[in-house]
Formats: structure tokens, C-alpha cells, sequence
């Protein structure tokens, strides 16, 4: 039986959950209002969640006008971020579990990681990092399974002023060595093996594949997990827990300042290769605290899991720093949704009695395909909010998290956020704000979003309208630059819509101001919850020597949101056939990484091109949708037949 979504629906969260919710209706209006019309005095008051060394005199100093876009926060105020995620909640919670560690293979034990235990492994990690030569302001790249070392890694960093960049490690070594090499990293921690879903990917073995295109000072620290046989090479591999083994259990802080970068994270644009977003310390730990307290209404005695993985923004914001520094706690889990069997997600709430559940749509999706008696089997009664993220949330999807795991009776938080953002920035609050199937409703505090028309930049004044959303103010959270290349950050977010930030995405909005988005508008796609650039496939298509040019485009796919379509067109002389396709295909995979895998390859005699040479994506689009009947304009095309040629040889037809 399929449940019948109703997507006009509006569902309020209980008397009982109002009463005991950290912010309700009223307070959110009063909140909301006081946050856009004086940000210094509401961000100062805000500021103060977080410890600070030097208190910080100024709060917000930020332009977002074209050409001098330059932001900061809190910029005279000092701190250090390792410090408010631990040592600040040692007085009350040193005994608390901070982190609980659920491993890939249920039968493994799960860890329970306290406040002091967490204290003691950040700084033995503190200390080898310093061993080996990492400074304030040095990059570490960070390429590891989701174990606790990854969070130590992280929390190390940030003691001792390191830059961390983690590379989720589901990219191929030539996707690692770009980011190492990019952020010109001094160190690579990794492990021998990731296990996922009952298989082991080889990360020491990728690292060492990647080392070959690093300088060869990079040193490599390798956490020995699963224990199998690795290749060693002797003045430049360390043994990470043997070297933490003999460190000093205890690492001083160094004061940072406000604006010090803590991390770059590197996500995918519509052209060129990754960017290195870069996200500073005070702001975006007080964005990425406040957001994990307010939109979760995380409570003392809580347990909270975010299902992403540490790889992406969403496991630094809500698996780490917001949790941590809210002396939260928070689960890792190393696993996949579906090993070993499709109860996985639902036996571990219920093993641990997790209080909040986060995750992607996709994961709700293919879990509702394998039918709602995985779900039931399992105790759910401990789940207070249900969260999703990365991606619209169809309401089928939504009716089904709000029916079996919800039991009805939870609220589901439909976050809206980018990398970019550092944390929520559409979404409802659930003891305030209603929600509605597949809207990611209204704007957290201080964001200010607006919605103008895509071809003439204009505002759209009027409440219930329709096209790209930007936001017109800062917030705490907001990336400050990329990774060296400040010109490329005014470029891609202020360039377009002159005195704004733009998201990418479109957007829609309703009669009550609800935003509904619509998805990106730029040549970005969605898969699976994960961003990829149809530049960067296309590019990895065209390095094979048999592909002379390659076209890629989003379509709709069931579970994953969005797939991605190839369009391929071959040298001369070159036979299409199974075999090559799927070379191709694993091509794409080694040279980005098994989540950049084209679901449908079409072989294309010609591409759509304009007179100049343009290739006109939206046909692309439309043929790889199936959606024939509106392919536009076609009359600039150089060559209209390739059209014919292409709709007549769509993949996968039905
Ligand atoms: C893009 C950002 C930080 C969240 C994880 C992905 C899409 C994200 C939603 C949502 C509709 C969403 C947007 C956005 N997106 N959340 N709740 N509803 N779309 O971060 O990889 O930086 O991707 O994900 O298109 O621009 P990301």
C-alpha cells in the first residue's frame, strides 16, 4: 500500500512539545524580527554561547558589494574551538558520553566516548601533530573512515590552529591529491582501511597513490584499523596510535582569533575544478551550536545522530562542532542504511535511544522501497525530531518518515543549507513553525533571504512568487573565501545578482512565506544528496582517449534524486559498445571517485551546439528527462538534426 501524500497539508507539532520546546511561535516572531533589524545587538547578545579568551568588542563587519565583498565576525574577539567542544564542558560532563561510536559491523562493540576521554585522545593527537612539525595556520588534510579519530583529527586541529580539510573518503586518489595539493597540506592522516556495508575500501592504498603527485614532504599518519596488511614506507608513513600511545595525554589550547580559518571543506561548482570553502572560528561556531540547539530543540540528556559522514559540511556542522560545542551528545556511525539488513538505522535508535535523527531523503527513499516492516520491528520511542537534508524532500518520502519512524507524532525539520553556509538557513524551528511536505519553510535568525528573477535581477516584492533565491545579508556561519582565491569567491556567489549572496538554487514562495525550492539553477546536480559539477564528469570523460567531447546533465532517478546523464561522443573511428561504456565508467570512478559513477551513458554522433559552439544543456536536459515536448527554440542550433538523432537514442526509454 502506497500512502497518499498531501502535499497541501500543514502539520503542527504537539501542546506537549510546544510547552517544553526551546523556542515557540511567539518567541520565534520576536526573535526572528529583533535578528534582520539590529544583527549587531542579536549576535552580540548570541555571541556569548560560546567561550571567548578576549571578548569580542565588534560583531559584524561585512559587504557583500561586488569587487570589495568582505566578511567578518566577531572579528577583535579571540578563542579556540577545541576548547569550547571540550575543555569548557569539563567541569559538568567530564563523565558524559560525548561521542558514541557505532561501528560497521554490528557484532563490534560500540564505544562511548567521554568528555575526558575525548579530552585525552584530541590532545595525544594534539601532540603528534605537533611532533611532526604541524604549525598554527598549517593544513592537515584528513582522509579517514567515520571513526573516532576522525573526530580527535578534527578537534586537534582546531587545539593547535591547524587548518583541517577533510576529503570524504569515497574519492578516488587523484581527487585527494588535487585537494592536498591545492591547500598545500603538510600532513595526511588516513587509515588502512575504511569498512562500509561489510567491504573495505583501501585508503592507505589511495593516499599512497595520491602521495605520488604531492611533494614528498608531506608526512602521512596512518590510523591502523582494521588491522589488514598495508604497504609502509618507512621515513614517511607513522603510526598514528602508536605515536598518540607515547604523546602526552594533554595539549594546551592556542588562542585564535575570531576570524582564523578552522576548516576548508572542498565542494563541487559549476565550473572549473572543486572550491575550497573556507569557514572561520567564532562565527561559524556560534551558527553551527545555535542551529544544532534551536532546529533539533536538542535538550540536556538527549542523544542526537546526523547520519552524514564527517566528509561532507553536515558532519562537521552536526556531527562535530555544533553538537560538541552544546556539550551535546552525538553519534558517529560508521555504517551504511542497509547492512546488515534495511533495520540498520532503526536498530541503532533504538540500541542507543537517539533523541533526534538527521538525515537525506535519498536514504528515506531506498529504505521505503524495501517496505515500513524494517522500521517496525524496531523501538522507536525515544525519537523526539526527525531531520532531512541535501535535497527537496518529495512528500511521499516525507509521509513516510512522518508515518513509520515519526509514528505521526514527531516533527520533521526540512533544513535547507550549503556548504557555503556553514549551517541551517531555511527551516522550521518544530515547537514554532508548522511544516509543510516538502517545504523547508522559514528563515533562520539573522538570514535574510529574497527571491528575484532570474533574467532581470529584479526583487520580487510580492509574498507568493517564483525565482532564484539569494540571501541579502550576512549570518555568522557564512564561508569568509576560497582557498586563496579571493576573486573566485566574489565571482561565483556575488557576481550575478549585484549586493547579494547567491545560493544557486531556485526557489518559490508561498501564500504564508513558506520557500519551497526548486533546485539548482546553475549546472550543479544533486546525487544521492551529494553535489557534483557536471564540468568536473564532463572533464574526467574527456581525459579518456577515446572520448573526443562529453556533455553532462541531471535527470530525475527515483532514490537518488538527481542521476547523472552522459551525453558521449567518440573519437573517429571508434565503435561504440558495452565494454567501452563501461570502461568509461570506471574511468570517471578513479578519476573523481565511485559517487561521480554516469548512471546512463548515450552515445552521441553530435552535441547540440549554437553557431558560436555553445552546447545548449537545456535540450540536454529536456531529452535526458524524456520531456520532449517542450525542447524550446531549437532554430540557433547549428545542426538541428542531432536533435532528432539524440530524443530517437535516449537512454533507457520509457
Ligand atoms: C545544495 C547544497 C549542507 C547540506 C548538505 C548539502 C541542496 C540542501 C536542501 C533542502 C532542498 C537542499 C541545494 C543546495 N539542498 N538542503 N533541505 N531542500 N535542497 O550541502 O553539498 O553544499 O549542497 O543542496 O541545492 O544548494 P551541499
Amino acid at each position: 500500500m502506497k500512502d497518499q501524500p498531501d502535499a497541501s497539508a500543514v502539520y503542527k507539532p504537539s501542546d506537549d512539545f510546544v510547552a517544553n520546546a526551546h523556542v515557540d511561535a511567539g518567541a520565534y516572531a520576536k526573535m526572528y524580527a529583533a535578528s534582520v533589524a539590529d544583527p549587531d545587538a542579536f549576535w552580540a547578545e548570541h555571541g556569548q554561547r560560546i567561550d571567548w579568551i578576549q571578548p569580542f568588542t565588534k560583531v559584524k563587519n561585512t559587504n557583500f558589494e561586488f569587487g570589495k565583498v568582505d566578511i567578518k565576525w566577531f572579528e577583535d574577539g579571540t578563542l579556540n574551538v577545541s576548547a569550547n567542544c571540550i575543555d569548557r564542558h569539563m567541569i559538568t560532563r567530564a563523565n558524559q558520553t560525548a561521542i558514541i561510536w557505532e561501528p560497521d559491523d554490528p557484532k563490534t562493540p560500540a564505544l562511548h566516548i567521554t568528555y575526558a576521554k575525548l579530552l585525552e585522545e584530541t590532545s595525544r593527537m594534539a601532540n603528534v601533530l605537533k611532533s611532526v612539525g604541524v604549525k598554527k595556520g598549517d593544513r592537515v588534510v584528513i582522509y579517514l573512515p567515520m571513526i573516532p579519530e576522525a573526530a580527535y583529527a578534527m578537534l586537534a586541529c582546531a587545539r593547535i590552529g591547524a587548518i583541517h580539510s577533510i576529503v570524504f573518503a569515497g574519492f578516488s586518489p587523484d581527487a585527494l591529491a588535487n585537494r592536498i595539493n591545492d591547500c598545500d597540506a603538510k600532513v595526511v592522516i588516513t587509515a588502512d582501511y575504511a569498512p562500509r556495508g561489510g567491504k573495505k575500501t583501501p585508503l592507505k592504498d589511495n593516499t599512497d597513490k595520491a602521495l605520488l603527485h604531492c611533494s614528498d614532504r608531506v608526512k602521512c599518519l596512518v590510523v591502523k584499523h582494521t588491522g589488514d596488511q598495508i604497504h609502509w614506507i618507512a621515513d614517511r608513513d607513522i603510526d598514528l596510535r602508536q605515536q598518540m600511545d607515547w604523546a602526552k595525554p594533554y595539549c594546551p589550547y592556542v588562542e585564535m582569533g575570531a576570524e582564523d580559518p578552522l576548516f576548508i571543506l572542498y565542494t563541487s561548482g559549476s565550473t572549473g575544478k572543486p572550491k575550497g570553502v573556507v569557514h572561520t572560528s567564532g562565527g561559524y561556531l556560534v551558527y553551527a551550536s545555535m542551529t544544532q540547539q534551536l532546529t533539533f530543540d536538542y535538550h540536556d540528556g538527549d542523544v542526537f545522530w546526523c547520519t552524514a559522514d564527517v566528509g561532507w559540511v553536515t558532519g562537521h556542522s552536526y556531527i562535530i562542532y555544533g553538537p560538541l560545542a552544546n556539550g551535546a551528545t552525538t553519534l558517529m556511525f560508521e555504517g551504511v542504511p542497509t547492512f546488515p539488513d534495511a533495520g540498520r538505522f532503526w536498530e541503532v535508535c533504538a540500541k542507543h535511544k537517539v533523541s533526534q535523527f538527521y538525515t537525506a531523503p535519498t536514504a528515506i527513499r531506498s529504505l521505503m522501497g524495501l517496505g515500513p516492516e524494517w522500521v517496525e520491528k524496531h523501538d522507536l520511542s525515544s525519537l523526539k525530531v526527525l531531520g532531512s537534508v541535501g535535497e527537496p524532500i518529495n512528500p511521499e518520502a516525507w509521509n513516510w518518515y512522518n508515518t513509520h519512524v515519526g509514528k505521526g507524532t514527531r516533527p520533521i525539520v526540512d533544513t535547507f543549507w550549503q556548504t557555503e553556509t556553514g549551517g541551517h538557513m531555511l527551516t522550521p524551528l518544530p515547537g514554532a513553525i508548522p511544516a509543510k511536505p516538502g517545504s523547508a519553510t522559514l528563515p533562520f535568525f539573522g538570514v535574510k533571504p529574497v527571491v528575484l528573477d532570474p533574467a532581470t535581477a529584479k526583487v520580487h516584492d510580492e509574498v507568493e512568487t517564483e525565482g532564484v533565491l539569494c540571501i541579502a545579508d550576512s549570518w555568522p556561519g557564512q564561508m569568509r573565501t576560497l582557498w586563496g582565491d579571493h576573486e573566485r569567491f566574489q565571482e561565483a556567489y556575488f557576481a550575478q545578482y549585484k549586493g547579494y549572496y547567491f545560493t544557486g538554487d531556485g526557489c518559490r514562495r508561498d501564500a504564508d512565506g513558506y520557500y519551497w525550492i526548486t533546485g539548482r539553477v546553475d549546472d550543479v546536480i544533486n546525487v544521492s544528496g551529494h553535489r557534483m559539477g557536471t564540468a568536473e564528469v564532463e572533464s574526467a570523460l574527456v581525459a579518456h582517449e577515446k572520448v573526443a567531447e562529453a556533455a553532462v546533465v541531471g535527470y530525475p532517478h527515483d532514490i537518488k534524486g538527481q542521476g547523472i546523464y552522459a551525453y558521449v561522443t567518440l573519437m573517429k573511428g571508434v565503435e561504440p559498445s558495452d565494454a567501452l561504456r563501461k570502461e568509461l565508467e570506471a574511468f570517471v570512478r578513479q578519476e573523481i571517485g565511485p559517487i561521480a559513477k554516469p548512471d546512463l551513458i548515450q552515445w552521441a554522433p553530435g552535441l547540440p551546439k549554437t553557431r558560436s559552439g555553445k552546447i545548449m544543456r537545456r535540450i540536454l536536459r529536456k531529452i535526458a528527462e524524456n520531456d520532449f515536448g517542450s525542447l524550446g527554440d531549437t532554430s540557433t542550433l547549428a545542426d538541428p538534426s542531432v536533435v532528432d538523432d539524440l530524443i530517437e537514442n535516449r537512454m533507457n526509454r520509457h
